[in-house]
């Protein structure tokens, strides 16, 4: 693992932009999974700052993001999809067909949760996978449990998810209380994973990540075992 600290978050933002940058730019083809959250928001300027200079060709790119609100549809200001058209789709070169959230307005979501990862399967698998990390270790949506879920499934959020997420919302009732998230197999089996986290709030569950017991009750805590991850965490 590799672990770069660096001051701002506007280092943090340019360092992660270029790595995404440089998987494009070695497969332009190539499967991105992607984040939600306000710590990839500057990674995502700097992408659009990159395609619109002419750096960049994301044309031919498919993604697939982590994870999607219960009950939200992507026309839902808080949805993740929506979130993901208005800070990265619509300003970048993107084919919107090929990018994919899972539904938060599925009936099934056992059955949508396999047909997500199958289609991502399908594409090839993640060539690079972004993540943020919540305040009690989760990636995706994947919260503190006795064990890690494979599969792309159905989860009920904890109390202090729904706390940390509630600044996006009018009060606190209106946060759904149950998310679909890709689980720890398609995260794992991304060939390069990319962690971004910031602020003096993540410092300790990121290293307790980093260095810590690899426990369910510290989800992020599984990408110890991955062979291929840099977590950059900046200060500001
Ligand atoms: C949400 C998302 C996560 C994200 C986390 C942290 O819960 N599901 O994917 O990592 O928020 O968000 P932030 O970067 O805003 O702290």
């Amino acid at each position: 693992m590799k672990f770069i600290k660096v001051k701002t978050y506007e280092e943090l933002s340019k360092i992660a932009a270029d790595i995404i940058a440089d998987q494009i730019k070695e497969k332009p083809d190539c499967i991105l999974g992607l984040a939600t959250g306000s710590t990839p928001i500057g990674t995502y300027k700097e992408l659009i700052k990159k395609n619109k200079n002419g750096e960049l060709d994301f044309s031919h790119v498919t993604s697939f993001n982590l994870d999607e609100y219960i009950g939200l549809d992507g026309e839902h200001d808080q949805s993740y999809r929506y979130f993901m058209n208005n800070q990265l789709f619509n300003h970048v070169n993107i084919d919107k067909s090929k990018t994919s959230v899972p539904s938060g307005c599925t009936d099934d979501p056992e059955k949508e949760g396999a047909e997500y990862d199958k289609r991502i399967a399908e594409a090839g698998g993640i060539d690079l996978q972004l993540l943020g990390i919540g305040n009690n270790g989760h990636i995706g949506f994947n919260e503190p449990d006795s064990y890690f879920t494979g599969p792309t499934h159905l989860v009920k959020l904890e109390p202090s998810t729904i706390e940390a997420n509630a600044r996006f919302f009018e009060t606190i009732d209106d946060v759904p209380k149950q998310a679909i998230t890709m689980g720890m197999a398609s995260i794992m089996q991304a060939k390069k994973i990319l962690l971004v986290a910031s602020g003096k709030g993540k410092k300790e569950i990121t290293e307790k990540a980093v260095y810590g017991n690899i426990d369910p009750k510290v989800p992020a805590s599984i990408l110890q075992v991955h062979h291929d991850v840099t977590v950059i965490y900046s200060e500001e």
